[in-house]
Order: structure tokens, then C-alpha cells, then sequence
């Protein structure tokens, strides 16, 4: 796997940095509050078990699925969900967890519809943020790390299925996908 990339972004050091410091802040903001994680899955799972060891107050969990992108490396605009939440969500505070914010068409999807169902409050934690690429009008309250406008593997995230248990944050040769 380590020669399909072309360089490394973050190091497996550097993202326990971000994720104790993004740790400490989520804490301090929600001490008072009732904070549900909600992890996008697949590519957010690596950087929840992580980010959530690295909050200290009670907290919730679950998951939900959605699908954007099959096996390409650009968005198609279309998000379907694939597996939904299972708690009810009214009187939670809500800390959405995504791996990448690219286009924002996934996340401001995402959010819209969580928002109908009686939180409290959402607010979106990114891993990483790719702005240049934004479409849609949407904002991460927390971001570990903005990114050039490259494809990026590695923690949880993938290229066809693939990288994902790579330890650290590393751009794909062009050639990878390409092909
Ligand atoms: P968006 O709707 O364009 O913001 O897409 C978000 C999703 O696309 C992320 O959760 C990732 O699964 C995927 N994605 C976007 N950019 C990358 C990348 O550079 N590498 C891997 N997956 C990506
Ligand atoms: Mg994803």
C-alpha cells in the first residue's frame, strides 16, 4: 500500500495531536450539554474510535450510512441513505463526525435532515477540510486539518475500498486511479 502513495499529509503522530486537541475543545464546549456522536460511516469510523477516547465528559454514540461517491474519486451530488440512526434524536446536542469535507453535498444533506427531527443543536466535526473544492454552503464548527485539493487515503479513508487501515493521512498517486 505504502507505494501507492505519493505523500504522507498527516503522520500518525501528528493526527494524535489533532485528535487530543480536538478532544479537548469538543469537551470544554459540551460540558454542559448532551452530546451525541454521530459517525458517517465507513471513512469517519477510524477518527471516531479515536476522537471519542480523547473527549472526557458522557457521551453518546451511534452511526448512519449514506452513499455519494461509489468507487470514483468525484462526487455525483447524490446521497442515499443506506443505514439511518437508532436513537431518537429530540433533546440530544449533536456532534456530526465525517472523515472529509469535500464538495459538502453529503454533510449539508446529512444535516438538513437530522435537523427536522428535534435536536437541540448540530454542529460538524471534520477530520479534514478540502474548501476549494466546496459546492454546497456549509461549514465545519471543527476541523482538524485543511487539505489541497488533492485524493487522500489512509485512517479510515479510502479509494475504492482500499487505504483505509493505513495509520496516517497520505495523498494517492494520480496513477492509482487513473488507471
Ligand atoms: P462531499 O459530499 O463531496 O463533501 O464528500 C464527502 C465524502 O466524499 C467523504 O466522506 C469521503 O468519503 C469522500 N471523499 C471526498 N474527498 C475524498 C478524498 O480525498 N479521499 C477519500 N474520500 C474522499
Ligand atoms: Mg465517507
Amino acid at each position: 500500500m505504502n507505494q501507492d502513495i505519493q505523500t504522507i499529509l498527516l503522520s500518525k503522530d501528528r493526527l494524535k495531536e489533532i485528535v487530543a486537541d480536538l478532544g479537548k475543545r469538543i469537551s470544554e464546549d459540551y460540558k454542559d450539554k448532551n452530546l451525541l456522536m454521530v459517525s458517517v460511516l465507513k471513512g469517519s469510523v477510524v477518527f471516531m474510535a479515536d476522537l471519542m477516547r480523547a473527549i472526557t465528559i458522557p457521551c453518546r454514540i451511534d452511526f448512519m450510512s449514506v452513499s455519494s461517491y461509489g468507487s470514483g474519486v468525484k462526487t455525483s451530488g447524490v446521497v442515499k441513505i443506506v443505514k439511518d440512526l437508532d436513537i431518537p434524536l429530540e433533546g440530544y446536542d449533536l456532534l456530526i463526525v465525517e472523515d472529509i469535507l469535500d464538495s459538502g453535498m453529503t454533510l449539508s444533506y446529512i444535516t438538513e435532515l437530522l435537523e427536522a427531527r428535534g435536536t437541540r443543536s448540530i454542529r460538524l466535526c471534520t477530520l479534514l477540510d478540502k474548501p476549494e473544492r466546496r459546492k454546497a454552503d456549509i461549514q465545519a464548527d471543527y476541523v482538524g486539518c485543511v487539505v489541497p485539493d488533492e485524493f487522500v487515503v489512509g485512517y479510515g479513508l479510502d479509494y475504492d475500498e482500499k487505504y483505509r487501515n493505513l495509520p496516517y493521512v497520505g495523498i494517492l498517486k494520480p496513477e492509482v486511479y487513473s488507471k
